[in-house]
């Protein structure tokens, strides 16, 4: 058993990370579309950002006025910064980060699991990233709905994997003070029930 961030450099070495914008891209465009509708113009911080494909990506529209990756992984951060010199990105945990200025929109995709205690994740999310009226929008794949993630945990040999339900996850959000929280999945297929996508005003 590893930690998720040691399980995750690995992947940087065997160039497994590159298949994570394969498979996370159409739900995290579903995502993206569904926060980004209303704005204007926008911050962006994408928490976990892996090798920082969705900053990239994101940076591009004409209306992202700032776009930040941080991981605690060194290599995805190297690498993300080995391919990008226009965004920032910082190797920090992401409970002990917080960004200069607080911004509209945080995404984070396949990340919040990964801890012990993900409610303290979106406390610290919610106090120190987000702007009034931000949102902040989750997406992941291992939770209990989703079946066939059950035996992730196993199967990847990492320390932190915890499996909870819809519901509890849109419990946390609501406990950390984000407002009108929704949620659906994305992606269903047979046994697969999709990515769980759940997402809040501050
Ligand atoms: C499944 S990957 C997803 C990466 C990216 N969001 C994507 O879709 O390609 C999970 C990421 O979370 C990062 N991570 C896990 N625990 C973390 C922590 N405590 N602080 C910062 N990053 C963490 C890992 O290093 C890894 O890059």
């Amino acid at each position: 058993m590893q930690s998720p961030i040691k399980v995750f450099s690995e992947w940087v070495e065997s160039g497994k990370d590159e298949g994570m914008e394969k498979n996370h891209s159409s739900s995290v465009e579903n995502m993206i579309k569904f926060s980004i509708k209303d704005l204007d113009s926008f911050s962006f911080i994408d928490a976990g950002c892996g090798n920082g494909w969705v900053v990239r990506n994101i940076s591009n529209y004409s209306n992202c006025t700032r776009a930040i990756g941080v991981d605690g992984s060194l290599n995805m951060i190297e690498k993300a910064k080995k391919l990008d010199s226009k965004n920032q990105y910082y190797c920090k945990d992401l409970l002990k980060w917080s960004p200069d200025d607080k911004v509209d929109v945080v995404h984070s995709m396949e990340v919040f699991y990964y801890f012990e205690n993900p409610d303290h994740l979106f406390k610290h999310i919610y106090s120190n990233w987000i702007k009034e009226g931000g949102r902040l929008i989750m997406g992941i794949d291992h939770y209990e709905e989703n079946k066939p993630s059950h035996t992730w945990k196993q199967d990847c040999c990492v320390t932190i994997m915890k499996l909870f339900s819809e519901n509890k996850w849109k419990s946390m959000f609501e406990e950390a003070g984000f407002k009108k929280i929704e949620s659906w999945c994305h992606g269903k297929d047979g046994d697969w029930n999709g990515t769980l996508i759940v997402t809040g005003i501050r």
